[in-house]
């Protein structure tokens, strides 16, 4: 398995048969040596219950060994055909304001339904024992994008009902769930599981802690969901990878948990989709940080098992469904599938090979346009392959080696999905305000859990801790205690893991100690920014605002507007052999800046670059491989350490082109 580079998300069955060997011998023409095939073929391989048709995948996979094409198999469950629904209309999921979600796209299915869990087992064991020891098969993904399910979860009555055993299993009685969920608020109590049902639409709120236990019960639920189908796999398809396309930072699965279940994760990267905010784009540009948050992304996935991973779809054209997004600048799709390979991406998928006559992805374009002549991206990614492929299997085991960590919790994500506290305040934008400053100073980090081993960071940064056990609270004092440098940020230690708030402390209840601050007063920027004076000058602070008393920590930075002006916003304590910062309010980018320019002590050495000139290694004890990266469009000037060697010869050391890489090695 060493020719793994390059791959393609084939449909063979949109095209015509005699199609099938031009587009393989033009994959393999280009350097592709990988396709994944079937994720969404259901009705094409089962077109009537228990009726399979498998001979023309079976062709397929024989063309692919023909040409030397190893296959990744999805199971096609995010996409149930018409006899499926016509079966079983109740798979159709329940959305919160209970109405269903009917077919005609795709995701049309209840993941909880007894009767679709059996049409699964049924389609999933034929299709596994038919094709799972086929020499070109070498891996599999059940479903697609599990979590990118219905764009809400399903209410139905049959995930209420695994809502009620999940509930069971987790807290045993009706009345540890009332105490958990605190429900003598509002005249909640219940008095037998029965009573539960799934939080639809409420008359008027909903209970926090109740809503906090149905995403983390859903997510289970998908993990569950992937490990039925798993199982089967695993039985009748031995020595084979299970891999899933995530989703970068999409949270409805706990993709830590998924990924036990999973040899290696890949993930979906479209950096030109259709969704994109182009005006907060064009902010992020003049910042140079517009892949900035590609990286974060890229970085999280790496982190999920600090192991190398796969893109499963890398856009390879101008996309979208409906509404289309930028077609990628000559350069770009090169520039993103480098910048996934400098992350730590052993694989590249591109999604997909050809652009499609019919359906709601008629305008995702593949690397051939619907002409099926090759055009701009088929020779781009063609000389890409030719050019990086070397690289890539040199590289393949080193990965970056981050001293700065970031923590990540879905947990907290939720909480902070059902209590935003200010309507801009956003779990995920509040994380990245960090991640950006330290992109900029490219600085590489690793995303944590929250009770992980920390002690390969020097820096962690651990915003909206809200969320907080005794135990997490012990995990982040032992670490600032041990050397460690920890920042935390408004509202932490606020609750209880199960979302009751803390009582009887001031805030940051355990944690005053370590940080030597307490909260006893905040205030929710509605209308107004804050400002905040640090070494003299003023910067600004938005959406919240703890106010702190040092009780023995220093002031870094104060308000300065406000009935709360010179009380303390940002502050550091020592403690044992580490320090520990509480930062009140959200910093904007010249405070967050200042605020790092403190933190200098523990932040690697890097180089400095332009805005948008990224550099990340990947690195090992004997050698760094640097990836430069220019994300602007528009040549820049870089100065090139002496030491570094040129990987290619005809790098120029002085400047970067508008939207190209170079590498360079340094050995050790
Ligand atoms: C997702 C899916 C693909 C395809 C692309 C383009 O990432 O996994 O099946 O739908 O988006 O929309
Ligand atoms: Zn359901």
């Amino acid at each position: 398995m060493e020719n793994l580079q390059f791959g393609v998300d084939y449909y063979p069955e949109h095209w015509d048969e005699e199609r099938w060997s031009i587009d393989l011998s033009m994959m393999k023409e280009m350097g592709i040596t990988v396709v994944r095939l079937a994720e969404f073929s259901w009705s094409a391989l089962e077109p009537a219950e228990g009726a399979f048709s498998f001979e023309w995948l079976a062709k397929v996979l024989d063309l692919c060994a023909a040409f030397d094409l190893k296959v990744v198999l999805g199971t096609p469950t995010a996409a149930p055909p018409a006899w499926v629904i016509e079966k079983m209309p109740d798979i159709q999921p329940m959305a919160s304001d209970g109405a269903r979600r009917y077919f005609g796209g795709r995701h049309h299915d209840c993941q909880s339904h007894p009767g679709y869990r059996e049409q699964i087992k049924q389609y999933v064991t034929a299709f596994a024992s038919h094709f799972g020891a086929h020499p070109q098969v070498i891996g599999w993904q059940v479903d697609n994008e599990l979590g990118n399910s219905h764009g809400d979860l399903c209410y139905c009555s049959y995930c209420e009902a695994a809502f009620r055993q999940w509930l069971e299993g987790k807290y045993g009685t009706i009345e540890a769930v009332n105490q958990n969920w605190g429900t003598t608020f509002w005249s909640q109590d219940y008095q037998s599981f029965t009573q539960i049902h799934a939080p639809k639409n409420t008359a008027s709120g909903q209970n926090p802690s109740r809503a906090l236990d149905w995403q983390l019960f859903h997510s289970d639920l998908i993990n569950e969901f992937h490990s039925f189908q798993a199982q089967i796999i695993r039985e009748h398809s031995p020595n084979r990878f299970i891999t899933h396309n995530l989703m970068g930072f999409s949270n409805v699965v706990n993709y830590h948990d998924l990924a036990k279940q999973l040899e290696f994760v890949s993930h979906d990267q479209y950096l030109e989709g259709y969704w994109r905010n182009y005006e907060k784009d064009k902010v992020e540009e003049n910042y140079g940080t517009k892949r900035a948050f590609a990286a974060a992304e890229l970085d999280f996935i790496r982190s999920i098992k600090k192991a190398g991973f796969w893109i499963m779809e890398q856009q390879s054209s101008i996309s979208g469904w409906d509404i289309l997004g930028r077609t990628p600048k000559p350069g770009e799709i090169s520039l993103w599938s480098v910048q996934s390979v400098a992350h730590g991406a052993d694989t590249i998928v591109y999604f997909r090979w050809r652009s499609c006559k019919m359906g709601t992805e008629q305008y995702w374009h593949g690397i051939l346009p619907h002409s099926g002549i090759p055009g701009r991206s088929y020779f781009e990614i063609k000389t890409l392959i030719q050019k990086i492929k070397p690289l890539m299997k040199e590289v393949k085991g080193i990965l970056p080696k981050p001293k700065v960590a970031i923590v990540h919790s879905y947990a907290q994500h939720y909480a902070m999905q059902i209590q935003p506290h200010h309507p801009d305040l956003n779990y995920l934008d509040h994380l990245y305000t960090y991640y950006r400053e330290l992109y900029q100073r490219n600085i590489a980090v690793d995303f944590v859990q929250e009770l992980e081993d920390w002690s390969p960071y020097q820096l962690v940064i651990a915003p909206l801790q809200y969320l907080m056990s005794p135990e997490q609270a012990q995990h982040y004092t032992n670490f600032v205690e041990k050397g460690g440098h920890l920042v935390v940020t408004m509202r932490t230690g606020v609750k209880e893991r199960n979302n009751l708030c803390l009582i009887d402390q001031a805030l940051p209840g355990d944690l005053s100690a370590v940080f030597g601050v307490e909260v006893h007063e905040y205030d929710c920027l509605r209308d107004v920014d804050v400002q905040v004076q640090l070494e003299g000058e003023i910067f600004t602070g938005s959406k919240w605002a703890d106010i702190l008393t040092p009780t023995s920590a220093e002031v870094i930075a104060t308000y300065a507007s406000e009935f709360y002006a010179k009380e303390a916003a940002i502050t550091v304590h020592s403690y044992g052999k580490g320090k520990a910062y509480y930062v009140g309010t959200e910093l904007d980018r010249e405070l967050m800046h200042r605020f790092m320019n403190q933190l200098a002590d523990v932040l690697p050495e890097t180089l400095v670059t332009p805005p948008g000139v990224e550099i990340i290694s990947r690195e090992n004890e004997q050698v760094s491989y640097y990836f430069v990266m220019n994300h602007q469009n528009k040549d820049q000037a870089i100065t090139i350490p002496e030491d570094w060697e040129a990987y290619y010869p005809e790098q120029d050391r002085n400047m970067i082109s508008a939207n190209q890489y170079q590498v360079y090695k340094k050995m050790k």
